[in-house]
């Protein structure tokens, strides 16, 4: 922990507000002590908690990556009171960040093999990291297989950026949205029809994948019909969470808890949970 008490936000100045989709704005914040942004460290899918004095505190995945110094960057869907109250601030405002909380995709394991990443709406947060670390560090991983879907297609987030990995070498990218537009010459069907209509190899595969809890379900099922094997199967948890630290009790199923034996787990893993998530 780069903070010395876990439970005591520190402030940082929100430096761009970017507007992603009308309902998620991505905010790049750095810390007012300069010398905390120098040790904050962190891995693609760890989390961190971000406030508003007199409003509340959220988990939110930190998408911007590691391996490129700067502001830290987090993108908000507005759900409720703390989230809508995010999106009202502006460029300047203060907010806590508190973190970074739980563990990390396994980078490590990953080297050596292909990458297949499967996303749906806001749900490219976690992974923009990834992708962004893994090109990084091209030489390290094998070939980067991306499926991202969104409703429509003013709710695809990163919209730049996406044209930027499309162009990568080795990079293959799939774009879907769920209903016809006029326009739009990509993909059109749910994330997990189209990946089976790509059906890309398991072999030597790393899956990871994270979106809304329906579209993960069948996913999951697609994945196991093209053969992918439950272990190389990764996806995040978005349980409501509180401290952050293992203690409140609000994250936990059975005897884990998300906040810090996640929220990154395997397929495999998930299986053998008590299925109340
Ligand atoms: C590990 C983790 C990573 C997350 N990363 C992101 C992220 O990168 N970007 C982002 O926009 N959101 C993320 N979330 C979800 C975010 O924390 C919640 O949307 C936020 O706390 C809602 O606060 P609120 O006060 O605006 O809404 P509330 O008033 O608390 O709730 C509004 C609505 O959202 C639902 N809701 C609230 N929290 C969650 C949750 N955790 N999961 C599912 N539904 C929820 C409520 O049931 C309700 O329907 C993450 C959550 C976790 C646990
Ligand atoms: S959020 Fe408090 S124990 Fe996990």
């Amino acid at each position: 922990m780069i903070m010395d008490n876990p439970l005591i936000p520190v402030y940082a100045r929100v430096i761009k507000i970017i507007e992603e989709t009308p309902d998620v704005k991505s905010f790049q914040v750095e810390f007012l002590d300069k010398e905390i942004g120098e040790r904050f460290d962190y891995l693609p899918g760890q989390c961190a908690q971000v406030s508003l004095v007199g409003v509340g505190e959220s988990h939110f995945v930190i998408n911007s990556t590691p391996t490129r110094k700067g502001p830290l960057q987090f993108s908000v869907k507005k759900a409720g009171k703390h989230t809508a109250a995010l999106h009202e601030i502006e460029e300047g405002a203060v907010v806590g960040v508190r973190g970074p909380f739980g563990n990390s995709f396994p980078v490590e394991e990953m080297k050596g093999k292909n990458v297949l990443i499967v996303g749906g709406g806001i749900g490219l947060a976690p992974l923009r990291t990834l992708i962004n670390y893994m090109l990084d560090k091209r030489e390290e991983y094998g070939k980067i297989t991306i499926v991202y879907g969104a409703r429509t297609s003013k709710d695809l987030v990163y919209k730049e950026e996406l044209d930027e990995w499309a162009a990568k070498p080795g990079v293959d990218l799939h774009l879907t949205i769920d209903i016809e537009e006029e326009g739009w010459t990509k993909n059109v069907g749910v994330v997990p029809v189209v990946l089976e209509k790509i059906a890309p190899s398991p072999e030597k595969t790393v899956t990871v994948t994270c979106g809304p809890p329906i579209m993960i379900k069948f996913t999951l099922q697609s994945l196991t019909k093209l053969g992918f094997k439950p272990e190389d199967i990764i996806t995040t948890l978005e349980m409501r969470m509180k401290c952050g630290i293992g203690k409140c009790g609000r994250c936990n199923i059975g005897h884990i808890y998300v906040c810090q034996d996640g929220p990154v787990f395997t397929y495999a893993q998930l299986k053998s949970l008590p299925q109340e998530f």
